[in-house]
């Protein structure tokens, strides 16, 4: 018993401090994909917005915009390893993403006590993009304007945002937008307390191949500068600075596929995977 209570008491002066504040989550691989781990993931949002949290969630969904666009037989063309999204593919992302997905959470939130609105980028105009230029990938884009009072409303209210990472263009035409560049942008825009984003590796790995419980800005510098950070982890962790440079408080990238991940990152005093602050 006294094992619970020091448990319950470690997230006393987080839940204190935290309440009100705004969390940005990044939501995708095995913790989105997994049945089981999607309703854990759905539980600490519940229980985080409870406590005072304003949890706001950006999803992706690459795997099942794959699975649908070969049972539709759509081919895929890439150019440098990068899919090009061309009108029908964007079609099957946008069906995928803001029809399935977006709203597969939304139950999700709501089978577990909570209140859930999802939304695409594309409405009222939260995320505005421009294409991509430099590669000839079709309509992916990057992200040129965000309009947070839409999220603001909706947490006051009391729902938990859920976000599409589609936007419109300012040709009228949609674009399809990294999602981790599209929370990292939101949490921004909001001045977030935190971004965090869920991966399917234990967190940033150093030298040993351990992964590192906390990292300043310039020593996730030094790591990428000597290839310690290396491949896809370098787009997360430039997304996290990224942040932190725009005003958000602290990044977190953490494992997906332990259960309550989120939960014991945030709620406990060593977390679970890899804080990254700003300079102090
Ligand atoms: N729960 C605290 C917070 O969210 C500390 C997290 C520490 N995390 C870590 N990976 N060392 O601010």
């Amino acid at each position: 018993m006294t094992e619970k209570i020091d448990i319950l008491l470690e997230a006393l002066p987080y839940i204190k401090q935290f309440s009100g504040a705004t969390f940005v989550i990044k939501y995708g691989g095995a913790a989105m994909e997994e049945e089981k781990l999607a309703k854990e993931f759905a539980k600490d949002i519940v229980l985080l917005k409870y406590v005072g949290v304003d949890p706001v969630i950006v999803h992706g969904g690459g795997p099942q915009i794959e699975k649908l666009l070969t049972r539709l037989d759509i081919p895929t063309r890439f150019v440098e390893g990068l899919r090009v999204t061309d009108e029908a593919t964007l079609d099957v992302v946008e069906m995928v993403l803001s029809g399935l997905i977006n709203k597969k959470i939304v139950q999700e939130i709501h089978n577990n006590g909570g209140r859930a609105l999802g939304l695409s980028g594309k409405d009222a105009k939260l995320l505005i993009a421009k294409k991509v230029e430099d590669k000839e990938i079709g309509f992916v884009g990057e992200i040129a304007e965000v309009n947070v009072k839409v999220i603001r409303e909706i947490s006051k209210l009391g729902y938990i945002p859920v976000v599409a990472p589609l936007a419109a263009g300012a040709d009228g035409h949609t674009y399809n937008v990294n999602a981790d560049t599209a929370a990292g942008a939101i949490a921004k825009a909001l001045m977030a307390e935190k971004l965090i984003l869920l991966t399917d590796v234990p967190g940033v790995l150093g030298k040993d191949l351990k992964p590192v419980s906390m990292l300043k800005k310039d020593e996730v510098q030094a790591l990428i500068k000597n290839e310690t950070i290396r491949g896809g982890m370098i787009p997360k962790v430039k997304c996290c600075l990224d942040a932190l440079h725009g005003g958000v408080k602290k990044t977190h990238i953490i494992d997906g596929r332990v259960a309550h991940a989120l939960l014991l990152e945030v709620l406990t005093d060593s977390g679970i995977g890899t804080q990254i602050s700003g300079g102090e």
